[in-house]
Parts: structure tokens; sequence; C-alpha cells
């Protein structure tokens, strides 16, 4: 359906947990955030009603995200469920790929068909360091597991934060050609752990003028999706491939937004940057209809984008919203 601005708004983002087995600098404090208890999660069975609700009023593609999405049981269980939802035509993944390669078959089979994975460096320390203590290589074979279990296509994020991972940016550049999967580059948003200063973005256009030191870029139209993203191929010698660049806070990219999002314990979001939540009623017998009316509501509600260049930080912990 259409929100008040004229948006189509056909994307649902839904996070299935606020835990997660890394603790990306960027997402959740180090010791980890006060755990929602189990109860106050939506269920598989909340979750595949609030997803038929939603196809009622022209969503057509979902996307898992967390937290972890891995780290909720029988994860292949559900995107079956989902699946089988007549008028889902795109269901994907937002993952950090540290279970992937245990995974990938299952959820390939079960009807996922593609994944988005974060990866900010091609160095182990700096990768750890990151993370938090997470293991590059159980990450680099996930990626290898989703590519060869058909997920398509496979996309990579990556955060660059000022004197962390600079030094990455080429190297994950060239990991990606070389894989043949679209590198992003996201601009560090001021959200949750990163709105309290002491994470500071290397703005996009410095990470581009880094890429173009090795490699040329020309403007292209990048993977299928339904991403903001702004795509170049980049090409050396005979090497060739295509990166792109996340610009959330430089340039406006909410004319164009279409998705809404669900938070782990059931609250509809109407903007990433916003903290405007509103929560979702629903239990065993709640119908399909009045979940219909509720987000409907909402999307009503759908505020026009941020205030992130009024220097208006964004207080909801990424973890939970799920990026
Ligand atoms: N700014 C930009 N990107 C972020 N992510 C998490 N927190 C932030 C932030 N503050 C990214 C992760 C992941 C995706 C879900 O969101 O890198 O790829
Ligand atoms: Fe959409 Fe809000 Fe993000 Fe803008 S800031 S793109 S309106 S979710």
């Amino acid at each position: 359906m259409e929100d008040s601005y004229g948006r189509e708004i056909d994307y649902l983002r839904l996070s299935l947990t606020d835990r997660c087995d890394f603790r990306c600098r960027y997402c959740m404090p180090e010791d980890g955030i006060k755990k929602l208890p189990q109860e106050e999660i939506l269920s598989y069975e909340e979750i595949v009603k609030l997803v038929r609700a939603a196809t009622q009023l022209g969503i057509k593609k979902v996307r898992l995200t967390g937290g972890e999405p891995l780290t909720r049981k029988d994860l292949p269980g559900l995107v079956r469920m989902i699946n089988e939802i007549e008028g889902i035509k795109d269901l994907s993944m937002t993952t950090n790929a540290s279970r992937l390669s245990e995974f990938a078959d299952e959820l390939a089979e079960a009807g996922l068909d593609r994944v988005n994975i974060s990866l900010d460096s091609m160095d182990p320390e700096i990768f750890s360091e990151i993370t938090r203590g997470g293991d590059l290589y159980s990450v680099l074979s996930g990626i290898k597991a989703a590519k060869n279990a058909g997920l398509k296509p496979v996309k990579l994020n990556s955060v660059i934060m000022k004197g962390i991972n600079e030094s990455e940016i080429l190297p994950l550049v060239e990991f990606a050609v070389r894989e043949d999967i679209a590198l992003r580059f996201i601009e560090l948003m001021p959200m949750g752990e990163a709105s309290n200063g002491t994470l500071e973005p290397l703005p996009l256009d410095a990470v581009k003028r880094i890429v173009a030191e090795e490699w040329t870029l020309e403007k292209d139209s990048g993977p299928e999706g339904n991403g903001p993203a702004e795509y170049y191929r980049v090409t050396r010698k005979e090497e060739a491939g295509t990166i792109g660049f996340i610009f959330p806070i430089s340039r406006t990219f909410c004319e164009n937004c279409n998705r809404i999002r669900v938070t782990a314990q059931g609250n509809i979001r109407p903007c990433l940057a916003r903290d405007e939540e509103y929560k979702l009623r629903v239990n065993e017998d709640t119908t399909i209809k009045e979940l219909a009316r509720q987000l409907s509501k909402v999307i009503r509600k759908k505020p026009y984008g941020h205030r992130w260049e009024e220097e208006r930080e964004t207080a909801g912990e990424m973890s939970e919203i799920g990026g």
C-alpha cells in the first residue's frame, strides 16, 4: 500500500532476535545488551501470521534480520513457512555468516533466496577487534557456503570507521572482485552504540577516493534488490567487479523508501532513523485482518525521513531494530 507521501510500501524487515554471537562496536555494547526475555520475542506462529497480514497490504519482499537470525532455533523451519505464503516474491536475510557454513544448504532448500553478509575487514585481528572476538575464517567459510548453496546474489556490507579499518578498504574490494560478490560500503549511522561519539565514520567520498587509487570506477546499475545503493563497476587490468555505496546521512534516500520494520519484540517501526514505534497487539486469537489493520495504520503514519542532518541522533539499538 502507499503511505501518506505516495511511497509504495512493499518491503518488510523483520528482526527475529536481539541476540548475536558478535559484539560489533557500532552495534552492541561490549558486555552485550539486556537480553529480551524469550516470552517477549515474537513466536514463529506470530511472525507467520504477521507476514500473511502484510501480504494483504502489498508486501512482497521480506528480509530476516537481527541481532543474528541464526541464533534462533530452527530458522529453516521459519523460512519454509514464510516461503509458502502466497505473495512473497523475495525472501532474504542479513547475517554475520558465522554459522552459515552449517545452515546455508538447509536455508536455501527451505526457500531463502539470498543473503547480505556483514564483513568489515579481511584481517583476522582487525576483524576480531571490530566484532569483539569474532572469527574471520568462520565468516569466510560462511560466505563460500552461501555461494555454493545458490543463495543469489550474495552481497557484502562494510562499515568503514576512521582509525579502525580504513586499511581494509582495498583488501575488501579485492576479495569481493575475486569472489564475484557485490560489496557495498555503508556510511556509519549515528544510532545506538554509534551515536555516542566514540566511533567516527569515514565519509563515503573518502572511501571512494581510496578505491579509485587502484581501480577505475564507472557508474553501473548493480545487482537486483531494493537497496538505496549507488553502484559502480570497478576494473583493474583483466579484473572486474561491482561495488556500491549506501549514503544514509549525506544523501537522503528517504523519498524512495519502500519499507517498514518489525522489531524482535513485535514493535512496528515505520522508519529506521526515528524512534517512533507502535506495539503490535498479537496473540493466538488475533485475526489476520486485525493484524493487517494495525499494520496499515502504522504505514499511514510513516514519517518522511530522518533528522540526522539536524544532528538529532537515534536512540534505538541497531541490534534490536535490525538495520
Ligand atoms: N551504521 C551503519 N551500519 C550499521 N550496521 C549496524 N549498525 C550500523 C550503524 N550504526 C550494519 C551492519 C550490518 C547491517 C545489518 O547494518 O554492518 O551489515
Ligand atoms: Fe526510510 Fe526512514 Fe530510512 Fe528514510 S531514514 S530511508 S524514511 S527508514
